[in-house]
């Protein structure tokens, strides 16, 4: 059973669209705020997020605040019956702060001091910093806390985990370590220090500046994340005492960012939330809608299946890619209900208006420079604004999963650290692997949670673990219990190889978990582009047949109560285990040598998934759905809404087998077979019977 989670803000009934609205800019001429209030209500636009870069117009000048034009902003929107998002606006820092508190502005490895100037880069630590960002959190949460349009609070914007050398920091990370590990002693054991003769005999030589140090270089990311985590709750802390009820979350950066472990960060946030810029129309729709579908699923995995708030979204194009594609025709509605079908509860852009000056002059707004509604791009927003009210019911449904990836920070951070394999940036490699995983689960249909080391494992079936490289002990139980307990666990290359250290498992590969593979891996080869040496399935092998491509990397497996279910084909490994299966307990656990292509891995978790039966949002008895189409399933209690989105530019045809339901979009009742325009969506709506 769907839980009903409810409204997310005790003052939402409502899906959220709107987006950052920034008319500090335009505080010059005051008719530009009243045409916006018009265009707002035309464009069917209910919510706003305010005050994001206000800081130099709440404060001209130190301690002399102006709440005025924000009062009348407030009141504004609330009189056309919109809903606020507040900010802190301590995302940029004016002028005259940088000026008179330099230890605000964050200092470089190489001791310079960043100038005033650009946004996201204040000390994390700076006391000074805190305190002041803690006041101005109080002046709002004190004006604004119990104003009856405000729904969520807005602390800082993507907070980008940026490294500062300063005193404060450094202090703040030897207390972080003198916490972890008691004593020096602990800590050089942990971070290897007698290699090199790095050892530390004083807390006062302890200082991240060493990149060649893994150990310590992991730690430093790890406080990092607890700096901006203590920064976070000073500027929290008066919201939620001042404003008791109104949840308080700061917008991230999806998976893909590797600055901050977002597992922790979300513990703070009361709502998880995050800012979707896909690559859409550059070629590959298909690819970019199930990677932002990766990212939405994410996002809600962070509060496990809870609803979730899509913050920022373009409406047309960006200005920072490569190539600043718009959107095309009706691809702006196929995107934002995706973003809904994952669990989010808001549509909302960045931005309202597009500023006539300044590093974003260019970006995709609602409003262009022209002014008027007479826009395609505020046409298809309108549009949208209008048919959003049809999809009210959805309000407070969840996305269930049964199955898991899994998705970690500090798993990321040591395998970028690591020295050896394929020397490059590594951040793309697990993003393409995790994708590979993905996809199919995507192309089924089938609802998947990421997993980190700290989550629970508890009801789900199938945990897809690509480059599982750090196990902790907490965590390999938690995997043996979930094998043990009938589920299904797949791996590759490298798993469990170290501990949260970064350190390596003695005893063999891999690690905690070689009885629950029944393997031993013994060495790892990295293989040249287009090396391939092939891949034979074996009886027994979910899914597979005959001869596969494969790359990338060769391990040597050794059978320890495994089965060998394919062998390599050519080369010095020839004969040996490419993929091996173990009954362990009630489940079984997988262990891939090498990277299939990707016929052979969604041949292979395809069969997985449907041997568990893992339900699909429409049902297909575990085919695939047609390429660019895309299922997600929400429900509450008994109440059932299947998204089902066109993304290519072509149109499609779907069997819907035994569903049917009343799509709230185009109100008629659907049964049989569905057509789908370019970029078209259904979204229909039943009731199980009990
Ligand atoms: C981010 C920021 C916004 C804006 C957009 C542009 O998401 O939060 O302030 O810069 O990017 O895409
Ligand atoms: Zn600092």
């Amino acid at each position: 059973m769907f839980p009903d989670h409810g409204p997310w803000s005790p003052r939402v009934d409502a899906i959220l669209h709107g987006g950052d609205y920034n008319p500090e800019q335009w505080l010059h001429e005051p008719k530009v705020l009243e045409e916006d209030l018009r265009l707002m209500r035309l464009a069917g636009c209910n919510a706003f997020s305010v005050n994001i870069f206000g800081w130099a117009a709440c404060e001209p000048a130190e301690g002399r605040f102006d709440f005025g034009w924000l009062d009348r902003v407030i009141e504004g929107l609330h009189g056309i019956g919109a809903k606020i998002i507040l900010a802190t606006p301590s995302a940029s820092k004016p002028a005259w702060l940088d000026a008179a508190h330099p230890s605000a502005r964050r200092l470089r490895r190489d001791g310079r001091r960043l100038d005033h100037g650009g946004r996201h880069n204040h000390c994390p630590s700076d006391p000074w910093f805190r305190a002041k960002t803690r006041d101005v959190a109080r002046r709002l949460a004190e004006r604004y806390g119990r104003h009856p349009a405000l729904v969520c609070w807005h602390v800082n914007n993507e907070l980008n985990g940026g490294e500062c050398h300063c005193p404060h920091c450094y202090e703040g990370f030897r207390a972080w370590l003198k916490a972890r590990y008691g004593g020096l002693e602990a800590l050089n054991t942990a971070w290897w220090n007698r290699f090199w003769s790095h050892d530390y005999t004083d807390w006062a030589q302890v200082e991240p500046r060493d990149p060649e140090n893994l150990a310590q270089e992991l730690d430093w990311r790890r406080y990092l994340t607890h700096a901006n985590l203590e920064q976070f709750r000073h500027e929290a802390e008066p919201l939620r005492a001042l404003s008791p009820g109104i949840p308080v979350t700061t917008n991230l950066m999806g998976p893909f960012f590797g600055g901050l472990d977002y597992w922790k960060l979300a513990e703070a946030c009361d709502i998880a939330s995050w800012d979707s810029y896909p690559a859409w129309a550059r070629g590959d729709d298909a690819a970019t809608a199930m990677r932002a579908a990766f990212c939405h699923d994410a996002t809600r995995s962070l509060k496990r299946g809870k609803p979730w708030l899509l913050m920022e979204s373009t409406p047309s194009n960006v200005n920072w890619a490569d190539v600043c594609k718009l959107k095309e025709p009706g691809q702006h509605r196929s995107a934002s209900l995706q973003a809904l079908a994952r669990g989010s509860e808001s549509v909302l852009y960045f931005q309202w208006r597009k500023g006539q000056g300044g590093y974003e002059q260019h970006h995709g707004a609602v409003v262009d420079h022209e002014g008027s509604e007479r826009t395609r791009v505020f046409k298809e927003v309108a549009a949208l604004g209008a048919e959003l009210p049809r999809l009210k019911p959805v309000l407070g449904s969840g996305v269930l999963a049964q199955a898991a990836l899994f998705w970690d920070w500090e798993n990321r951070w040591a395998l970028e650290l690591a020295k050896g394999m394929r020397n490059h940036d590594r951040g793309p490699e697990l993003e393409a692997e995790a994708l590979a995983y993905y996809r199919a689960l995507w192309r089924r249909g089938i609802a998947v949670d990421l997993v980190g080391l700290g989550s629970s494992l508890a009801g789900y079936k199938l945990l897809l673990a690509p480059w599982l490289y750090m196990v902790t002990p907490a965590f390999a139980q938690e995997l043996r219990a979930f094998v043990r307990g009938g589920g299904v666990l797949v791996t590759g290359v490298l798993a469990g190889c170290v501990d949260a250290s970064g350190l390596c498992h003695r005893g063999g590969r891999p690690g905690l978990l070689r009885d629950v593979f029944g393997i031993w891996a013994e060495e790892l080869d990295t293989l040249d582009a287009g090396v391939d040496p092939g891949l034979q399935a074996l009886a027994g092998a979910p899914g597979l047949k005959g001869a596969y491509r494969v790359g990338a990397y060769a391990e040597v497996l050794h059978l320890e109560g495994a089965q060998a279910l394919a062998r390599f084909r050519r080369g010095w490994m020839k004969g040996k285990p490419a993929l091996t299966g173990h009954r362990f307990g009630q489940g079984s656990a997988y262990y891939l040598a090498t990277r299939p292509e990707a016929p052979c891995l969604e041949a292979f978790l395809g069969a997985l998934a449907k041997g568990l039966a893992l339900p699909q949002a429409l049902p297909t008895a575990g085919r695939s759905l047609p390429e660019g189409v895309e299922a997600s399933l929400r429900g509450k209690g008994p109440e059932r809404f299947l998204f089902l989105i066109n993304h290519l530019s072509r149109p499609r045809s779907l069997g819907l087998g035994q569903v049917q339901g009343l799509d709230l979009l185009s109100g008629k009742a659907v049964k049989a077979r569905l057509s789908l325009a370019p970029y078209g969506a259904a979204v229909l709506h039943w009731r199980e019977k009990a």
